[in-house]
């Protein structure tokens, strides 16, 4: 693996690896794919201003996060059907992220349950990604399973009320088989059997409201992240309903195609939450030199969802570790050569919108 230098390798050692339906479901955005693009090219639109003379010699990539004491500011994103990319799925990156010193956030709709993984790394800190299923029932049981386990934070997921139209995976026709289970589907479709996974999503509910943020805020003991935030009027609504945090995301360019970069919208949304909270982005982030940029802008942290995800389809949990290593290592000589000793260093001066 050592001829694996950065995401991108590990992106195109992914593809070689993975059968064309999985990876397919793993690379695709909605539409024309726009919004993932823009996702990875807003960054090169954004320019550092590195401050000399400084005395780093000691520098540290470490950060605290919602209380939690992180390697670095990079967290890794929910993300569906883990054991399609690896048959140890979400276990290996539960570990990998405990391994490496930061939160891993299990999706809904993942191939492992919550107690699996919290057994696979009993002492790190792990967040639950919600999905509010249609069957009210179904939904308290998964957050119920969540808190038993001991995830530590609830992230909503908002911007999923309907599926993104994904053409890549139309034309592989990937069903997600019935093998290996999705806890979660299986409580709400009665059992497993093999489906796609617009029909899946058929099963979310297109009825979420404010009212419902504020009723988990209240009902959990677990803080509430709303993740799909674009603009500031909702960041102001989240911060007015409860919500803990905020992730600036549009699904990794999967939803909603023709929304701008996260990058792009996360000065807005930090401008109007003005410190109540903590504010997150998503989307997009392939170089430690792109974690400079979002802490620049505001962001308490980063989550990385593919970059993590191709490490694991590459070589289970040590590629997935291997990925995070070489983003955090990015990010030290970063931080470094714009002469910060810390992330807490940086502030909005140390980045600059591209002039060409
Ligand atoms: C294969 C895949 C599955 C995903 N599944 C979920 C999910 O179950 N829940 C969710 O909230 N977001 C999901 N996302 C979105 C990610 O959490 C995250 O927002 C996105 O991947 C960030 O963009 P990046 O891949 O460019 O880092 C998924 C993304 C990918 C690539």
């Amino acid at each position: 693996m050592d001829d694996l230098l950065n995401v991108a390798d590990y992106a195109r050692r992914a593809q070689e690896l993975l059968p064309p339906g999985p990876h397919a479901y793993f690379a695709a955005g909605a539409g024309d794919e726009w919004t993932l693009r823009e996702n990875v090219s807003a960054y090169r639109r954004w320019t550092l201003r590195p401050r000399i003379l400084r005395d780093v010699e000691r520098v540290s990539t470490a950060r605290t996060l919602l209380g939690h004491e992180l390697a670095a500011p990079i967290v890794v994103a929910p993300m569906a059907y883990q054991r399609h990319a690896h048959p140890d799925g979400e276990v290996a990156m539960a570990r990998a992220a405990a391994a490496f010193g930061t939160v891993m956030t299990l999706s809904t709709m993942a191939t492992c349950s919550p107690a699996d993984v919290a057994a696979a790394a009993p002492d790190a800190p792990r967040w639950f990604q919600l999905y509010v299923f249609r069957d009210e029932g179904v939904t308290r049981a998964i957050v119920e399973q969540a808190v038993e386990a001991g995830f530590r934070a609830i992230v909503l997921t908002v911007d999923a009320p309907y599926f993104g139209r994904r053409e890549r995976d139309i034309r592989t026709g990937w069903l997600v088989p019935e093998e290996p289970n999705v806890p979660a589907l299986a409580a709400a479709l009665g059992a497993m059997r093999a489906t796609s996974v617009t029909e899946h999503f058929e099963l979310v509910s297109p009825t979420l409201s404010w009212r419902d943020v504020e009723r988990l805020a209240g009902e959990t003991k677990l803080p509430v992240l709303v993740k799909g935030v674009h603009t500031s009027e909702d960041a102001l609504l989240a911060v007015e309903h409860g919500a803990a945090g905020i992730v600036v995301s549009n699904h990794g360019g999967r939803q909603l195609d023709g929304v701008a970069a996260t990058i792009d919208v996360l000065p807005e949304v930090v401008d109007a939450v003005a410190g109540r909270v903590e504010v997150l982005v998503d989307g997009g982030v392939r170089r430690g030199v792109d974690v400079v940029v979002a802490l620049a802008l505001g962001a308490r942290a980063v989550l990385v969802g593919r970059p993590a995800l191709w490490g694991l389809a590459v070589d289970g949990e040590r590629g997935a570790l291997r990925v995070l290593e070489l983003l955090r290592a990015e990010l030290e000589l970063a931080l470094g050569l714009c002469g910060c000793c810390s992330p807490d260093d940086v502030t909005r001066a140390h980045g600059a919108r591209a002039t060409v």
